[in-house]
């Protein structure tokens, strides 16, 4: 078998750039190690900056989000019981929209059903052949058989425990990391959200985030410890640890209900340097890590796909290798600035320490960035999303 593409991982990051190489005349092929029902069981990111939209409309796919997703024209940050509103659209001109990565996961896959675009779901052993040579190929196992794919390039868009990154020689790639001591216990209930915005909060007991899905499913995570179990987060236990947390309003407005989903998920700051191997280039977790905080991750990988469809596109209709040359430098440059504010919302608003200077030095900071309009435009920037 032979395509131009093969893409290795069917998250958002591959199924975005299946879809935009399709609609350009690129073929491609994407092999995922899990099933379909597997990949949309997973919950995970929320808020999407306008550049993301932008790219699901352009393949088509954004319907079901203009009509479901919610716009949201401010977050808000509570801190120690009191609640600041950041007006992002009064600042930037801007919003974001808050719609899960699960529907838009279902959104690409019906898209790539629909153009009947070859997916093989639970392909196993994915192992990838000469990427510094001219004619790279891809072998996996599907159904008791071995197969293999002969192509251009691969797209390693396999997340961070993905087999792309770890197929490259150690000595062409350099990491740099964060791991940070604590983790987001979140959880889904089909209950109404406590307030109509998203709700960063900042507390003695540890970080909480109050964000949802709908008018009637909300989405709660907790600061946990590391060596949390999920087991030993019943759902009144949750309710118990959230509820202090919050301000005498929001807490008030509280519902509570049976949880839907609860997960646990480690907080990580990662970047490979450089993203280009030969004939194949990383793209999404499989490239670099944020912490949720800045709900950053999701959308890195949407601007990973763009820099890197439009390179592809070049090189098959220009016979140009500009872009392709460029992608690593152009993709990292972006995704540090996202590295930076996702580590720094990080350190702002958890339970790093008992230290009280530490707890000072944050209180000192989120004082400025209520008062200081330059501070804020510069948060409401970054969290809206920066240009290309
Ligand atoms: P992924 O979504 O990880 O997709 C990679 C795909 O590759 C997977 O389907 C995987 O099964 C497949 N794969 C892996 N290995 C192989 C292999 N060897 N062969 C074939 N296929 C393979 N971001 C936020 O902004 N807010 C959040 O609240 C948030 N919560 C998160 C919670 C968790 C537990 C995790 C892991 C991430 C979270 N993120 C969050 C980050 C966000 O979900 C990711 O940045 C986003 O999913 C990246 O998309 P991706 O396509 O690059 O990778
Ligand atoms: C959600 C997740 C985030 O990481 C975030 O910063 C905001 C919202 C969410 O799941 O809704």
């Amino acid at each position: 078998m032979r395509t131009q593409v093969v893409i290795v991982g069917a998250g958002p990051a591959g199924l975005l750039l299946g879809q935009i190489l399709h609609k350009h005349g690129v073929a491609n092929v994407i092999l995922e190690r899990q099933t379909g029902d597997y990949v949309l069981g997973r919950v995970r990111a929320g808020v999407i900056e306008q550049v993301t939209q932008d790219l699901l409309d352009e393949v088509g796919v954004g319907g079901r989000m203009h009509r479901d997703g919610l716009v949201h024209e401010a977050v808000q940050i509570c801190v120690d019981g009191a609640r600041h509103r950041i007006p992002l659209k009064e600042l930037t001109g801007k919003t974001v929209m808050v719609y899960g990565q699960t529907e838009i996961t279902r959104d690409l896959m019906e898209g790539r059903a629909g153009i009947g675009a070859p997916t093989v779901y639970s392909a196993g052993d994915v192992t990838l052949h000469d990427i510094f040579g001219d004619k790279p190929r891809v072998s996996y196992q599907a159904e008791g058989k071995s197969h293999e794919i002969a192509c251009d390039f691969i797209a390693g868009c396999d997340g961070f425990h993905g087999v792309c990154r770890a197929s490259v020689p150690p000595d062409a790639i350099t990491t740099h990391e964060r791991v940070y001591p604590f983790g987001w216990l979140g959880i889904l209930t089909d209950t109404p959200p406590v307030l109509d915005e998203v709700v960063y909060v900042r507390h003695p007991l540890g970080f909480a985030l109050c964000s949802m899905r709908g008018p009637t499913r909300s989405r709660y995570y907790i600061q946990c410890d590391l060596a949390d179990d999920v087991e030993a987060w019943p759902d009144q236990r949750f309710w118990d640890a959230l509820k202090p947390r919050l301000d005498d309003e929001a807490r008030a407005r509280l519902v509570t209900g049976p949880s839907i989903e609860k997960s646990i998920a480690p907080l990580r700051s990662f970047v490979a340097e450089p993203i280009r191997f030969g004939r194949l280039f990383l793209a999404g977790d499989a490239a670099h890590i944020v912490p949720p905080t800045g709900a950053k991750g999701l959308n890195l990988a949407a601007s990973d796909v763009r820099y890197l469809s439009r390179a592809l596109i070049e090189h098959y209709a220009e016979k140009s290798e500009a872009g392709i040359d460029c992608y690593s430098e152009r993709a990292l440059a972006r995704v540090w600035k996202a590295e930076r504010f996702s580590w720094w919302l990080t350190m702002l608003l958890h339970k790093i320490s008992d230290n009280t200077f530490d707890r000072k030095i944050q209180l000192a900071e989120l004082d400025y960035l209520f008062r200081s309009k330059a501070a804020s435009t510069a948060f409401a920037e970054n969290y809206v999303g920066l240009p290309y």
